[in-house]
């Protein structure tokens, strides 16, 4: 397909010349991380700081009849024992809805050390304040608790027939048809119809969740673990009844966040609270298993596939449904099914997803939180059919590659799946593959080889900025993004220099503190476009502002000459071919030491409006275009016949991310992702106990996340070409390099051994 009307009627924003995008630039807080200078939230010290510790509940649902604590009271250094008895009050959590974002935050609705109910196997119902974290993790576990004990929804398997299907269109998730799919499945001369259940899996970034908290007065400071710093301020203020302004989340370093921090959970509402019982400053720092009893994961999903064929490979039908989870009490749904709307031109789609609700711990997002486990069971049912044909699974997938989106016929702002196959397919020697299962070998090891697509969608939101340029050359960037790892400082240090033709080392970048200008939060693989739009914004505006400063002075060589005639380089503005003036000869000239440029309006009117005007523009182009970050992911594995050990041995991924920013923090970030999915397929699983809903494998040694050992090299390419519809042409790397990659592991297990498990994790006892 050619297109030739252009994507966007929007101005294409200024492509500065790529000195430092698309390098592999080093982390600028790469030395504060690994010198130990960079601060952690657990880590900010207060000379009087106190430390809590949570208390669990033992059942289900219920509520709290009786509740002890003098034992833990005595246990000297207690500062406060607090319970639904004694705890301040707490404004009731906002009901959830889209258009209030400090609700979206909210990881529960429930009204903690407010309430006797007991909502979940886990939930917090007393918190120990005391002078040293031994003291209070000893005394929290003195507390004993009496309870009434309620009827409960908690087996997974037993609710699943009694799903209901899922409404909202807003983002896709509702129910998706093309033409007749059921019956086109009946008709259908090759055709499958196959069941996948995946189960939850949780958070377990390196840091765990941490909160300090600080009241002075009716002003509070908060150091949080946090991927979205604006919401949660909104979210505190609104529980705490103090204004917005009153509240500072400060967060300039996360260690991994990967949606789990995305919510507030309740560690940090009862830390809040605990410093206002005691009026001292008050840490919290999760345990691992703090972390599962109170911060919620990936839903358990069953789904169903059915795909029908003509014997050429050509796709008739594309069934995709699912069934997850939310809590009764918080968490949305996960796209499951988001990607079958996209990845192939079958001539009748159906896809649907229905939803249960459960008395656990709310689900939350977790790196493409959707098309993780929507990707498994899709793409191991296309490497099936593909089987089932005869047919070597690229030729099938080539076969069926649309030139425009499946569903609904819209164009697709970019797409490469063809250049993304054909490169991994020579990168990683598939044409060396014999295709009959069991047919590779390595001494005793079967060798099996699998490939699936990944995909996810491309997200932009509104952001705030502020850049100074200083007389003497240096800029700074002001915007409250969070840095969770992925190198969004660097991001944008690197765009900044560029746009406005300073070295790198003259740009500073402040971030991860809510009083900066207000932006989204670090989620969606949406942060880096999102800043990027205003930066590039925000950098062109100042170049204006200072050639309109230029040209007050007759003397000046840029007179006469439009912002088109320019360049911002060598730390100044100049034409195309010629010598203009130096941003320090313009602003020392006029008598001023900087200039400034704001995108944005920090007033709550101006807040307001400026995201309504972005998310209309955002639907608008939703409705012309599909646009998103997709690949190709390559397995090798190699399974032991006597013990069914799998070790996947070579990875090959080659994606479709548009422009990158940073070739080192690109790779990190879709090598990240790899991981996580090889975890996903190969080990990970929360065990809940379906009589008691209590979480039986809350850490590290039970819940099996891959290790070093685990992981071979991982070989990553990208085809660096922008995507003519997004900022710089980038499309987000956070969450693509999940997508896919359980389904080429459990295709490259069946090529190695014949076996199709279709139940993660692909554990050895399932291949035996
Ligand atoms: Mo994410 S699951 O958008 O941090």
């Amino acid at each position: 397909m050619t297109q030739t009307e252009p994507l966007t009627r929007r101005p294409p924003l200024r492509d500065p010349a790529d000195r430092y995008v698309g390098k592999p630039v080093d982390r600028v807080d790469g030395p504060a991380k690994t010198t130990g200078a960079a601060l952690y939230s657990a880590e900010y010290p207060y000379p009087d700081i106190t430390h809590a510790a949570l208390v669990h509940a033992t059942v289900t649902r219920g509520r709290i009849t009786g509740i002890e604590t003098d034992q833990a009271a005595a246990v000297p250094g207690v500062i406060a024992v607090l319970t639904h008895l004694n705890a301040p009050a707490l404004k009731p959590a906002p009901k959830q809805s889209p258009m209030n974002l400090s609700s979206l935050v909210s990881g529960t609705s429930v009204d903690y050390l407010n309430t006797d109910e007991v909502h979940w196997n886990g939930q917090p119902v007393a918190v120990v304040v005391a002078e040293t974290l031994a003291a209070a993790r000893q005394a929290a576990a003195l507390v004993e608790v009496a309870y009434e004990e309620f009827p409960a929804t908690v087996d997974f398997a037993a609710e699943e027939p009694k799903a209901t299907p899922q409404k909202s269109d807003l983002l896709q998730s509702g129910e998706g048809k093309k033409g007749d799919a059921e019956a086109a499945l009946a008709a259908a001369p090759v055709s499958l119809d196959l069941r996948y259940t995946t189960p939850p899996h949780h958070h377990n970034a390196i840091e765990p969740h941490a909160t300090t908290a600080v009241w002075d007065g009716d002003r509070l400071t908060v150091h949080e673990g946090s991927q979205s710093i604006a919401w949660a301020r909104e979210h505190l203020a609104l529980r705490f009844g103090v204004p917005a302004a009153n509240v500072r989340v400060i967060a300039p370093y996360v260690g991994g966040g990967f949606g789990g921090k995305s919510s507030l959970w309740p560690g940090t509402i009862v830390t809040v609270m605990a410093a206002r019982a005691t009026g001292r400053p008050v840490r919290m720092m999760l345990t691992r298993e703090g972390v599962y009893r109170t911060v919620g994961g990936r839903t358990p999903s069953a789904q169903r596939v059915a795909l029908g064929a003509r014997p050429d490979g050509k796709l008739t039908s594309l069934i995709h449904t699912s069934v997850t989870m939310t809590g009764r009490v918080g968490g949305g749904p996960e796209q499951v099914t988001s990607q079958s709307r996209h990845l192939y031109d079958a001539e009748n789609i159906l896809v649907r997803q229905s939803l249960v609700q459960m008395d656990m711990v709310s689900n939350a997002t977790m790196r493409a939180p959707g098309e993780a486990i929507g990707t498994f069971a899709l793409e191991a049912a296309v490497d099936e059919l593909a089987y089932g044909l005869g047919m070597d699974p690229i030729e099938l997938r080539m076969r069926n590659e649309p030139d425009r989106n499946p569903i609904d016929g819209k164009r697709f702002a970019h797409r490469m799946l063809r250049e993304a196959y054909a490169l991994g397919a020579e990168k990683f020697g598939w044409s060396g593959r014999t295709p009959e299962p069991g047919s590779m070998r390595d001494g005793r090891w079967l060798v099996g080889m699998g490939v699936a697509s990944a995909y996810h969608p491309a997200w932009l939101f509104w952001a705030n900025i502020k850049v100074r340029l200083f007389a003497d050359g240096t800029v700074l960037v002001r915007c409250g993004f969070q840095e969770m790892g992925m190198g969004g400082a660097t991001a944008h240090a690197q765009i900044a220099a560029d746009a406005l033709g300073v070295p790198l080392g003259a740009v500073r970048v402040e971030y991860g503190d809510s009083e900066l200008p207000t932006a989204p939060p670090a989620g969606g693989s949406g942060q880096t476009a999102s800043v990027a739009a205003s930066l590039l914004a925000a950098a062109d505006k100042l170049k204006r502002s200072l050639l309109a400063l230029a040209k007050r002075s007759p003397g000046s060589p840029l007179r006469g000459l439009r912002p088109r005639d320019l360049q911002a380089r060598d730390g100044g503005l100049h034409p195309v071919a010629g010598t203009g003036e130096s941003y320090a000869a313009i602003l020392t000239r006029a008598g001023r030491d900087h200039a400034d440029a704001a995108i944005g309006s920090e007033s709550r009117a101006g807040q307001v409006a400026g995201q309504l005007k972005f998310m209309a523009q955002f639907l608008r182009d939703r409705r012309r275009f599909v646009r998103a970050a997709a690949g190709a992911q390559f397995c090798e594995v190699r399974v032991d016949p006597d013990t069914g050990e799998v070790r996947v041995t070579r990875w090959v991924g080659v994606f479709d991310v548009g422009r990158v920013i940073n070739a080192k923090m690109v790779a990190s970030q879709l090598r990240g992702g790899i991981v996580m999915g090889i975890g996903m397929a190969l080990s990970e699983a929360t065990l809940v106990d379906p009589r008691t809903g209590r979480i039986m494998n809350p850490s590290l040694s039970e819940y099996h996340v891959p290790v070093h050992a685990d992981i071979p090299a991982i070989d990553v390419h990208w085809l660096d070409d922008p995507d003519p519809t997004m900022p710089l042409g980038l499309v987000g790397v956070g969450e693509v390099g999940i997508t896919g990659v359980a389904a080429a592991v459990a295709n490259a297990v069946h090529h190695a051994t014949g076996r199709r498990v279709r139940d993660l994790p692909i554990t050895l006892d399932k291949l035996l």
